[in-house]
């Protein structure tokens, strides 16, 4: 599904992220862990296409990322990536189900608002639909974030701390909210996080080292 190489990227000339190669299947679901600055928010946001590395390939759904000029990044992103961000970014002045029917409009989809529909139900906020984000507990603003995430049926799902301020509960009910939305899609998964508590659900682990 993707296919790094001697991926490299350094900010003002410090590198930060180095992944030698790291070749992921369709359909399955990975941990990115590692401590506080080891690079996995670094790691996330070259594979949305939100950064380009200062060095190696980037192979993402078939699509080498750093041959795409930026209006065509900003396609890819909006047809193959879902992400779920730590500040969730959902646009206060929107409602919800206007929050989803913008990422369909970014990523030059036709408005869909059965689909809109369709998985505010499948994450138990329906009955959200017209509220506005303030409106909102954490949990569910948390569940819209996942619903504008996977509206565009993404081939990549990428979460980045999505439990990290979390309880038990909220926590195993976020990943298992993450799973099985990627499972309908069918997409790919991939988590980041330093929190230890889901070191377990997950069977694929890969792991960055702090950097000295
Ligand atoms: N925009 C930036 N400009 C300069 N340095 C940055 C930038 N973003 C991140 N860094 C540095 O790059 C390193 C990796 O940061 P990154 O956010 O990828 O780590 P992380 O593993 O996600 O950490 P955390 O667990 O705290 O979220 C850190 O040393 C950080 O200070
Ligand atoms: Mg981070």
């Amino acid at each position: 599904m993707f296919d790094l190489r001697n991926l490299r990227h350094a900010y003002d000339g410090a590198e930060v992220l180095q992944v030698a190669a790291w070749q992921v299947e369709q359909g399955s679901q990975w941990l990115v862990l590692g401590p506080s600055g080891s690079g996995k928010t670094t790691l996330l946001h070259i594979l949305a296409a939100i950064l380009s590395p200062t060095s190696g390939t980037v192979n993402v759904a078939g699509q080498d990322l750093t041959a795409l000029k930026p209006a065509d990044l900003d396609r890819f992103r909006g047809r193959h990536i879902g992400i779920v961000l730590q500040r969730l970014h959902l646009v206060p002045s929107l409602t919800v189900t206007n929050n989803l029917l913008l990422a369909q409009y970014l990523a030059s989809l036709p408005q869909d608002a059965s689909r809109v529909r369709e998985v505010l139900a499948s994450l138990d906020v329906a009955d959200k639909a017209d509220a506005h984000p303030h409106e909102l507990s954490f949990g569910q603003a948390q569940r819209v974030a996942v619903a504008r995430a996977v509206v565009n049926r993404p081939t990549l799902l990428l979460a980045d701390e999505p439990t990290s301020n979390l309880d038990d509960a909220r926590c195993a009910q976020a990943y298992g909210l993450l799973e099985s939305q990627a499972r309908a899609c069918g997409a790919t998964l991939v988590v980041a996080t330093h929190d230890q508590r889901i070191k377990s659900r997950m069977s694929n682990h890969y792991e960055l080292k702090e950097r000295a």
